[in-house]
């Protein structure tokens, strides 16, 4: 048995991907795997999207698009296995002992919950409230000890953490409890139009938030759009959200520290500045367009990816389930 740490993040086909998910998740999986300390599982959480109505023809595009960004970005499937939630049918077995597990109370105060029922109120089903619940399972399922995420999946990594804990304390030591990995910088995209709103797809101003397929020339009118604040230097502080928010994607997209942009940019007004990290933000888009052109000419390649990696991903989950199964007390079958 592979005696490295293993890692577990997803992300909904739920649309097209940000450069908030970039950022905030997909760059550090890239980099993480890079490292070759830990054994990583990536998984397009594609259960997760249908707690929101979906249009299937799209839902199926979204998820063959993210599979290939994934890809496009750097995943690399040989090692690390890349698989579709609905593939591993372990994730619905722990998810409900999980279900089982969590408190009404819990999931009441889920602040991604709140806001979905308010975006979504016309359709506030079971599946939206459970949903922590199936996210906990996702990450146990694997023992994994690092989740890499942006800040808006805390909340949902602390109870998984409870969770461990609660199921550890009555059945006996059972799951690793797993740590959240948040980036120091860029754990919290903001809206390009508004900082003080998350970068999301589901933005009515589609100003707000920058697509990794977003035609180059837009990515760079979308930056240079990007509100800022009366003043001009470019720094961190008091009532500099849209200056920061900037700074955190140049840092995400050169690797230059905060401090390093701010020494870098004095005496230099914004405009200078949003045509760097214009530039920089296109450089880095560019190559992950092309390759997302090429792997979507190849869709069996794709399509074994999706296979190879359900199949190692089941092979660990089902000896999770089978544990878990038997330690509640459930007939062996
Ligand atoms: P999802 O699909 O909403 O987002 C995927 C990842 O992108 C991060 N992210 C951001 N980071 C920085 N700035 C932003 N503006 C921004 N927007 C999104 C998210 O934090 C996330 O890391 N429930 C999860 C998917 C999931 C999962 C899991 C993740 C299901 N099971 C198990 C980890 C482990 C979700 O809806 O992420």
């Amino acid at each position: 048995m592979s005696e490295k740490k293993r890692i577990l993040s997803g992300i909904q086909p739920s649309g097209a991907l940000t450069l908030g998910n970039y950022v905030g998740a997909l760059r550090n999986w890239v980099a993480l795997q890079k490292t070759d300390e830990y054994e990583c599982f990536f998984m397009l959480a594609d259960l997760h999207t249908i707690t929101v109505r979906q249009i299937p023809k799209d839902f199926r595009k979204n998820a063959m698009d993210l599979l290939a960004l994934f890809i496009a970005c750097g995943i690399d499937p040989e090692k690390s296995p890349v698989f579709f939630q609905s593939h591993v049918p372990a994730h619905l077995q722990l998810s409900w002992v999980m279900t089982c597990n969590t408190y009404m109370g819990e999931l009441s105060r889920m602040t991604q919950f709140k806001d979905k029922a308010k975006k979504h109120a016309t359709n506030i089903n079971a599946g939206l409230f459970t949903y922590p619940s199936l996210m906990a399972a996702d990450i146990l399922l694997y023992q994994a000890d690092l989740v890499p995420v942006g800040h808006d999946q805390m909340q949902h990594l602390e109870l998984t953490r409870d969770l461990a804990n609660r199921f550890n304390n009555a059945y006996s030591e059972t799951f690793k409890v797993p740590e959240a990995y948040i980036p120091k910088v860029g754990a919290r995209i903001m809206s390009l139009q508004d900082p003080t709103q998350k970068m999301s797809k589901s933005d009515t101003n589609e100003n707000g938030y920058i697509l990794l397929l977003d035609p180059i020339d837009q990515v760079i009118k979308k930056i240079k759009r990007a509100v800022t604040d009366s003043g001009s230097e470019v720094k961190r502080g008091e009532g500099k959200a849209g200056v920061e928010n900037l700074m955190s994607i140049y840092s995400a997209v050169t690797g230059m520290s905060m401090d390093e942009i701010e020494s870098a940019f004095i005496g230099k007004g914004y405009g200078e500045f949003k045509t760097a990290v214009a530039e920089a933000v296109a450089e880095t888009l560019r190559p992950i367009q092309e390759r997302y052109l090429d792997l979507m000419k190849n869709k069996d390649y794709l399509e074994k990816i999706y296979r190879d990696g359900a199949g190692k991903a089941a092979y660990i989950a089902n000896k999770t389930v089978a544990k878990v199964y038997r330690k509640v007390g459930l007939i062996q079958p």
